[in-house]
């Protein structure tokens, strides 16, 4: 699969690092200060610095591949990115943290080809950690290699998830933990950034990550990641992540298998709108 070049001569990770890191040096500068704060719907919040942010990466993608499609959660979230090459980008993921001052949030930029991730990127300006990976040449947190976890029992494990903003989805989950999951599983952390929970995974800091409905900005750097750490992404019924997949599971392959069991006929296998 080739990767393309941008006009400049930088390498498609180097766009997307440069763009990635230019967002969060944005949204680390209005951290403190005042934002404009509106919701599109109950709980799912979006800030002026997610917009300004996302035009800035788009700008700079632009410029670099003037012919690929952009995918952007605030201003282009119904192109679909299944076709030719297409960026993804969530300016600010985890907004409802950011727009509080909870200092866990990052920005998310990937390339894909006809739907398949070549290169993610996920950027946490707060901690200045780069998660990166180019199909076929390993994950990497600040260069150095990443890899999921070794755990080989849900009971040992730290499971990271989120809620959907569904109110049907987030009690399939919550059902989903207590009785198919809960006692016998080590703890669990709601983290507020699906994007980041999927790079912990990635990075072996948790042991899983699962969330019952996410969009491609979502999982666009995460997809990528945790294939190149060494791990398996699904979706809540075990078919290989892409970027439309209707929920996902990230985490080792045994982990993975034993979560699968262990929620085989759960209602959280059901999509909910
Ligand atoms: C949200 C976060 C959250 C997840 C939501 C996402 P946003 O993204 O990733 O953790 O549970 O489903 O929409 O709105 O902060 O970019
Ligand atoms: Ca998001
Ligand atoms: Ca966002």
């Amino acid at each position: 699969m080739s990767i393309p070049i941008g006009n400049s001569g930088k390498t498609t990770l180097e766009v997307a690092r440069e763009a990635a890191k230019l967002a969060g040096k944005l949204a680390k500068e209005r951290f403190e200060g005042e934002k404009g704060i509106r919701f599109k719907r109950p709980g799912d919040v979006v800030t002026d610095v997610d917009t300004e942010a996302e035009a800035l990466i788009f700008a700079l993608i632009q410029q670099e591949f003037p012919d690929h499609t952009l995918v952007g959660e605030e201003s282009a979230s119904d192109v679909r990115a299944d076709e030719g090459y297409a960026w993804i980008v969530d300016p600010v993921d985890g907004t409802r943290n950011y727009s509080v001052g909870l200092p866990i949030y990052s920005t998310v930029v990937g390339l894909a080809l006809d739907g398949e991730v070549l290169v993610g990127v996920n950027y946490d300006p707060e901690r200045d950690d780069l998660f990166e990976a180019q199909r076929g040449g390993g994950a990497y947190l600040n260069g150095k290699p990443i890899h999921v976890s070794k755990k080989t029992e849900i009971k040992d494990c730290i499971i990271g998830f989120d809620l959907p903003y569904s109110d049907v989805g987030a009690r399939y989950e919550l059902d989903m933990l207590a009785q198919a999951v809960w006692p016998n599983m080590g703890t669990v952390r709601s983290i507020g950034s699906s994007a980041l929970g999927i790079s912990y995974a990635a990075a072996g800091k948790t042991d899983m990550y699962f969330q019952h409905r996410l969009s491609p900005w979502d999982m666009v750097a995460g997809i990528l990641l945790v294939e190149e750490a060494g791990g398996v992404i699904t979706d809540r019924n075990g078919n290989r992540a892409t970027l439309y997949s209707d929920g996902i599971i990230a985490s080792n392959p045994s982990l993975h298998e034993e979560f699968l069991r262990l929620t085989e006929g759960a209602d959280w296998r059901l999509p909910a709108m």
